[in-house]
C-alpha cells in the first residue's frame, strides 16, 4: 500500500529521538504515509523534541511558528495539515503546548508513539489529542517492522535502542522525568532487530540507551544479561562488523564491560563517558555518585585493556556553586584524560529539577568558562587527530562525500574521513592512510581494498 500522504519528521536532541523518529515513520508507513524531506509537501508534520536545555526546548516553539504558517497556507488550498509534537518537550509540557500553539493537533510523549495511528485518526477527524502516559504495555512490543528498502535508505550504520529511561537523578537533568524509569529490552528482541538490520546491509550497530551500560535485560536463558554479555552475543551475528554503545554512566562501567574492549574485536576503541565536571564538590552537588579519582581510575582501567581508546565526554559549566577553582579542576581533568572530543554546555536550569532552585552562576561567568573549556577540548581533539596522521585506519564507508568521487566514512575512533573511492565501496570497510587533518574532518587515501571487494581499483598508497 503506497502512500497517498506525506510525513515529515524532524528530530531534535539525542540519538534516541533519531531512533524513535524512524520507528514513528515505520509505524505510519503501513497506514499510507511516505516520508518526505520537504516540509512544504507534508500532510503530517511531527516535531520530535528535546527538553534537555532551555534553548533546545525553545526551538520547538520557533519551529511551530513556521509550521503554523504552512498549516494556514494548506488550509487556503483546502488541504489539512496535521501537526504533532512528540518527544521530551511533549512529555514535560503536555497540553500546555496546544494552549501556547493552537496549530498543534497532537501531543504525545516518548512512551506513546506506538499509539500514533489511533491518535492520528482522532486528529484527522478534527479533534485534538494529548497522550503523555507511561503505559504499562511497553512500546517496544508494538514496533512496526520497516521494509528492507527503508532500512537501506537509512544507511550502513544504525542505532538500536536497548535501554531507556534513567534512575540516576542528576540534579541538573530532566531525563528521569521525560523518559521515566530505567527499562531494558529483552535480548531476543534486540537480536531480532540487529539480524534484520544486518540482512538489509547494515554493518555497524550502536546500541543506545540513556544509561546504556546499566543495561540488564532478560537473556534467552531466562537470566538477566549485562551489556557486556549482550555485546558478546551481538558480536557473533553475521554481517555486523562494528559495535559501539552510548551513553555510558561512569558508575556503571564494570569489569566485564571494560574487558569487552579487550576481548571483542568488533567493539570499537571509542567510548563516550560523560563526566560533567572535574571537581568533587560539583560532582557531589550534581549527584553524579562518583569522584574525580573514581573517573580517572576507570579511564586507567579502560586504557590498560585498550591503549588507543578514543574517549569523549559531556561537560556542564556554571552549575550552581561552581567556583573558579572548581572550574580549574575541570580544565585540568580535560588535559589529564586527553579526549578525542567533547560536548560542553552552559548549565541551563530546568523546571522541576533540584538545580533550578539553587543559587545560579552569572551568565557572563558561564560564557567565559564555556569558551575556555571549548578551547581546551579543541586542543585535545587536535592532538588526538594529529596522532592519526600517517597511520592506516579501517574506514567504514557510509555515504557520498562533499566532492564528486569522494566518500565519507568513519574511522574506528568515530572520526569522519573523506576518501576518493568508488560509490560501490559504501558499506565496505577498507584500510585508509590518513594524509591530512582539517578542523572537522580527516582526509585519506585507500591503502588496501575492502575485504569483500574482488579487486582493488582505487588510487593511492
Ligand atoms: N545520559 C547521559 C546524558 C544525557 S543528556 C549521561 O548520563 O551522561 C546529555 C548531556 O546534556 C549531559 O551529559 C549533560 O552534559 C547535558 N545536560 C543535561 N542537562 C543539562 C542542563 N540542565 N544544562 C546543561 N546541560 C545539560
Ligand atoms: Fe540525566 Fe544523569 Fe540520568 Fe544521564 S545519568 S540521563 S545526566 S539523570
Ligand atoms: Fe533531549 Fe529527551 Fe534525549 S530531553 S537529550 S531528547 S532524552
Amino acid at each position: 500500500m503506497n502512500g497517498s500522504r506525506k510525513l515529515y519528521v524532524k528530530s531534535f536532541g539525542c540519538q534516541m529521538n533519531v531512533y524513535d523518529s524512524q520507528r514513528m515513520a515505520d509505524t505510519l508507513a503501513p497506514k499510507g504515509y511516505d516520508e518526505t524531506a520537504s516540509i512544504e509537501d507534508a500532510d503530517l508534520v511531527i516535531l520530535n523534541t528535546c527538553h534537555i536545555r532551555e534553548k533546545a526546548a525553545e526551538k520547538v516553539y520557533s519551529e511551530l511558528g513556521r509550521v503554523r504558517r504552512l498549516k494556514e497556507a494548506a488550509a487556503a488550498e483546502g488541504r489539512r495539515l496535521v501537526v504533532a509534537v512528540a518527544g521530551c518537550v511533549a512529555q514535560a509540557e503536555g497540553a500546555e503546548i496546544i494552549r501556547r500553539s493552537p496549530a498543534v493537533d497532537l501531543v504525545f510523549g516518548p512512551q506513546s508513539y506506538h499509539r500514533l495511528p489511533d491518535l492520528l485518526a482522532r486528529a484527522e477527524r478534527g479533534g485534538k489529542a494529548v497522550d503523555t502516559e507511561f503505559p504499562i504495555d511497553a512500546k517496544f512490543d508494538h514496533l512496526a517492522v520497516p521494509s528492507i528498502a527503508a532500512t537501506r535508505a537509512r544507511g550502513v550504520a544504525a542505532y538500536v535502542t536497548v535501554q531507556e529511561g534513567c534512575d540516576k537523578f542528576c540534579t541538573f537533568c530532566v531525563v528521569p522525568y521525560t523518559r521515566g524509569a530505567e527499562m531494558s529490552r529483552p535480548v531476543s528482541k534486540i537480536v531480532a532487530e540487529v539480524e534484520r538490520l544486518a540482512g538489509a546491509g547494515v554493518r555497524e550497530v550502536t546500541l543506545i540507551g540513556q544509561n546504556v551500560n546499566a543495561y540488564h535485560g532478560e537473556g534467552p536463558d531466562g537470566r538477566t544479561w549485562s551489556l557486556a554479555r549482550l555485546l558478546e552475543h551481538v558480536a557473533q551475528l553475521s554481517g555486523i562488523e562494528r559495535l559501539r554503545y552510548t551513553t555510558s554512566h561512569p558508575c556503571d562501567m564494570n569489569d566485564d564491560l571494560i574487558a569487552a574492549h579487550r576481548d571483542l574485536p568488533k567493539v570499537m576503541p571509542q567510548l563516550h563517558l560523560p563526566v560533567q565536571s572535574g571537581s568533587d564538590r560539583v560532582l557531589a552537588a550534581m549527584n553524579r555518585r562518583h569522584t574525580r579519582a573514581d573517573y580517572l581510575a576507570t579511564v586507567d582501567r579502560l586504557r590498560e585493556v585498550c591503549p588507543d581508546l578514543a574517549l569523549t565526554s559531556d561537560f556542564i559549566v556554571g552549575f550552581p556553586g561552581e567556583t573558579e577553582d572548581d572550574f580549574a579542576a575541570t580544565l585540568s581533568l580535560v588535559d589529564e584524560v586527553g579526549y578525542s572530543g567533547a560536548f560542553s554546555f552552559k548549565y541551563s536550569p530546568r523546571p522541576g529539577t533540584p538545580g533550578a532552585d539553587m543559587k545560579q552562576v552569572e551568565e557572563r561567568i558561564k560564557s567565559n568558562r564555556l569558551a575556555r573549556l571549548q578551547q581546551a577540548i579543541d586542543e585535545n581533539q587536535a592532538a588526538f587527530n594529529r596522532r592519526c596522521l600517517g597511520r592506516t585506519l579501517d574506514v567504514l564507508f557510509e555515504r557520498p562525500g562533499r566532492h564528486r568521487g569522494q566518500l565519507v566514512g568513519r574511522s574506528p575512533y568515530l572520526q569522519p574521513v573523506q576518501v576518493e573511492a568508488p560509490a560501490s565501496f559504501i558499506g565496505e570497510i577498507a584500510e585508509v592512510s590518513i594524509t591530512e587533518i582539517a578542523s572537522n574532518s580527516m582526509f585519506g587515501v585507500l591503502a588496501r581494498a575492502p575485504a569483500r571487494q574482488p579487486a582493488f581499483l582505487g588510487a593511492g598508497a
